[in-house]
């Protein structure tokens, strides 16, 4: 349907054959008007998007990111699934931070910090970015900010899916997702199950649920997230930078949300 991220034709996007089938598959959707959006944003060469999403545990991060990444061709970065895979590894930072994640506490900010800027000082650093999970403490954005200074780059929005503790922990009771470190596919077992039942749709890998999502340990996480979310939020407030949008609703309907808040921050009629 949408051509994969690293097809290097969405970087010179324009209308090909892909383009139409793809923008007539756009039109078959329920949600026509806000994938369109995607491509009329998508078609402008040499166009910037730099996001961050803020939210709780289960509000849709990495399910929006995900979209995000398919159809505007951002990168993805997770700092939750980096971690994830370092802990597979065993890397240094992976053992720091495993049973750290296992109780739902934050790992320490200079180990994510550096694991951010690391990824910037690459000669191929993101430049158009969807951040998922980070920053999520205000020491955090301070050193995201010197980052981005560092390396002149501007972000575009900050969006903060607003969803209650009820909701969070109804979501991630029921969520499954793809272990292979090159899909992360996420499911849900009533809201967004894989056709094929403990199968990921996009490369057929067994589904695994994550060692967090046990009760106990999503009271943490978003005991956590509270302690920290105020202090994030005012920060990127004060920068003119931050748009709250409800995240309850149908998948598409919140991704319909985020593509309104990247056309007004950027002025344009899209
Ligand atoms: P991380 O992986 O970032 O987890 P999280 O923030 O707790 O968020 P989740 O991934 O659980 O939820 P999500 O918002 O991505 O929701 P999703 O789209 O999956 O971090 C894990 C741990 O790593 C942390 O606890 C910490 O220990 C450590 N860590 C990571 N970053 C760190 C940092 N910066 N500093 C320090 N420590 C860090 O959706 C959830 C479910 O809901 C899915 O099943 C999905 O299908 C479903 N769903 C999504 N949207 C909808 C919808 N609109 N309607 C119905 N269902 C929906
Ligand atoms: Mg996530």
């Amino acid at each position: 349907m949408f051509p994969k991220p690293q097809d290097k034709h969405r970087e010179s996007w324009g209308f090909s054959i892909s383009t139409t089938l793809a923008a007539l598959q756009a039109f078959s959707d329920n949600n026509a008007i806000a994938t369109w959006r995607s491509f009329s944003i998508r078609r402008q060469s040499g166009d910037v998007m730099r996001l961050i999403l803020l939210g709780p545990p289960g509000s849709g991060k990495g399910t929006q990111a995900k979209l995000l990444c398919q159809r505007l061709g951002l990168c993805h970065f997770s700092t939750g699934d980096i971690l994830r895979e370092a802990v597979r590894n065993g890397t240094s930072a992976g053992c720091k931070a495993q049973t750290i994640m296992a109780a739902g506490q934050l790992v320490p900010d200079d180990i994510v910090n550096e694991i951010v800027a690391g990824r910037f000082r690459n000669h191929d650093r993101p430049e158009r970015f969807v951040m998922d999970g980070y920053p999520r403490t205000l020491a955090q954005a301070l050193a995201f900010d010197d980052v981005l200074k560092s390396q002149s780059l501007d972000l575009t929005a900050v969006v903060s899916l607003v969803l209650d503790d009820a909701e969070v922990v109804r979501r991630l009771g029921g969520r499954w997702s793809c272990p292979k470190p090159t899909c992360m596919a996420t499911y849900h077992m009533v809201t967004k199950p894989p056709k094929k039942p403990g199968i990921c749709d996009e490369c057929q890998t067994p589904l695994v649920q994550r060692e967090d999502d046990r009760e106990e340990t999503i009271r943490n996480r978003l005991a956590v997230f509270h302690g920290q979310n105020d202090g994030l939020a005012n920060h990127y407030r004060g920068q003119g930078l931050l748009r709250e949008i409800a995240g309850h609703g149908d998948i598409e309907d919140v991704y319909a949300k985020i593509i309104e808040v990247i056309a007004s921050k950027r002025g344009q009629d899209l």
